[in-house]
């Protein structure tokens, strides 16, 4: 029987890259058995010595570095600046994780008669459920601290993205991890995903993606109540208020939304501004919108590239009929490619479509908003809570929004949602656990306790 097979396509071009052996059922089956048999080995690795294979790896990844990064932009269509930011982030996660093994404290607890002491231990096999919309960081989120805590993992890639994944393993194996220890199915998320989902042997499910289908991964997890981590979808405020400086507001308003052709759970699409700087805000955002250089992906300057494939360029466009409120849009390149400019929306109702689904694409709603509990209570309209900016140069009311806004990550005066060594997660639908930061490697280890008497 022949393998089925995936053709992966540029997105900028049309054109396929490669064709992938796509992983059955049965072959994800054997991966895991060989997952779970590598695990007894994987974890009684000396921490100093799993420590140096995780920074060998992130060398490994380091000087892969722009052949990652020219692999993202063939396949995914992510700017070239955008895509050694990411491969660089892997390594930067490795690296951060690598100084985890000999850190894995446990507590000694008084307790009388004896010692009590707790333990982090690895769960076992670890299955990575990862989106097409960042490959290769969201890869690395899960995988990194989770062989760092002396698990091993299974990681499916996203069928449409499954190109600087493969690479990937073939880089831990050369970094000496053991093969079984880390290994890359790419397939269909019905197929793999589900395996992992239903399999006995994995442990623990890592999902980033979309809440439809987290929602399904978390009941597929209660039947053996399997652990699981969630990041999900997000419909992101970004709160402008009249005292903020609003052209720094203005300027950077099209970033923090069109960065990866809006294709970012944590993209701020809903811009909520004070009315009194209603039009000002619009006059000086239409500019900065306009001046987002659209194009080939793989060019130094370009800021905005395609979207992932032509099913989703036409769910962005049904945002955008024929009448739709559209106060200004960007460019966009003629030809093949699944090209969507940067659009700019004023819809007239908070209940509209564009202002309660997540788009995922370069579609921004501007609405106006009067106080500061009306700024506060349309933001918490809708059942995601990523993340959000708030604009104000009111250091009180920043910190009184910041706590208001029901939102996992927020930003201040910035757009910026992520950094390695600090929690990222939603609440509300938009997910369930943090990922990276100090915190992350509970996630990925048990408690276990031990009482030792000392009574004679
Ligand atoms: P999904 O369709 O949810 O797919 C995500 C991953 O799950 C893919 O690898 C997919 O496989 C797999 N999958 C699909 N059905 C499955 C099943 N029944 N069992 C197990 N795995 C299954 O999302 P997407 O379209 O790739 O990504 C876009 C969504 O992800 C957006 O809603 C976005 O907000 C969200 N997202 C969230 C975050 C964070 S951090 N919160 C980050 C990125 C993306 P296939 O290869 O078959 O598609």
């Amino acid at each position: 029987m022949t393998a089925a097979t995936f053709d992966v396509i540029n997105p900028a071009t049309e054109r396929v890259v490669e064709t992938v052996a796509l992983t059955s059922a049965e072959e994800t089956d054997e991966a895991i058995v060989r997952a779970a048999a590598a695990f007894p080995s994987w974890r009684a690795v000396a921490p100093g010595e799993r420590a140096a294979l995780l920074r060998a790896f992130a060398s490994a990844v380091d000087a892969d570095r722009e052949n990652l990064a020219r692999l993202e932009v063939a396949n995914s269509g992510h700017t070239i600046s955008n895509a050694r930011w990411e491969a660089g982030n892997v390594r930067d996660v490795l690296n951060y994780y690598a100084a985890a093994p000999e850190r894995l404290f446990g507590r000694q607890i008084p307790v009388p008669g004896g010692l009590d002491v707790t333990f982090a231990e690895p769960l076992g096999v670890v299955g990575v459920i990862v989106p097409w919309n960042f490959p290769m960081p969201i890869a690395g989120w899960g995988f990194a601290p989770a062989l760092a805590a002396g698990n091993t993992v299974v990681l499916k890639p996203a069928e449409l993205t499954p190109l600087t994944a493969l690479r990937l393993g073939e880089l831990a194996r050369e970094a000496g991890i053991p093969d079984d220890a880390f290994q890359v199915l790419p397939g269909k998320g019905s197929v793999v995903g589900q395996r992992f989902v239903d399999h006995p042997a994995v442990r623990k499910i890592v999902f980033t993606g979309s809440t439809e289908v987290g929602k399904q991964i978390m009941a597929g997890c209660a039947a053996s109540v399997k652990r699981v981590t969630l990041e999900l979808g997000g419909k992101n405020a970004n709160i402008v208020f009249a005292d903020a400086d609003l052209e720094k507001a203005a300027a950077t308003a099209p970033y923090g939304v069109f960065d990866n052709a809006g294709q970012d759970c944590c993209a701020r699409s809903r811009i909520l501004v004070q009315r009194g700087v209603f039009d000002r805000f619009l006059e000086l955002l239409e500019p900065a919108v306009h001046g987002v250089v659209v194009g080939d992906p793989g060019d130094e300057a370009t800021e905005m590239g395609p979207l992932i494939s032509a099913a989703h360029r036409a769910s962005v466009a049904g945002y955008v009929p024929p009448g739709a409120p559209v106060a200004f849009r960007g460019s966009a390149p003629d030809g093949p490619g699944f090209w969507f400019p940067p659009t700019v929306l004023l819809p007239s109702s908070v209940d509209d479509r564009t202002v309660v689904e997540e788009i995922f694409g370069p579609v921004v709603t501007v609405q106006a908003f009067d106080e500061e509990a009306d700024a506060v209570r349309m933001a918490n309209a809708t059942e995601y809570g990523l993340s959000g900016s708030i604009w104000t140069r009111d250091v009180g009311r920043a910190l009184r929004v910041a706590r208001g806004v029901e939102a996992g990550n927020l930003s201040v005066n910035s757009h910026s949602s992520v950094r390695y060594w600090t929690p990222f997660g939603g609440v509300k639908q938009s997910g369930l656990g943090r990922e990276l930061g100090p915190d992350a490697l509970a996630a990925f280890t048990e408690t276990k306790n031990v009482f030792i008497s000392t009574e004679g």
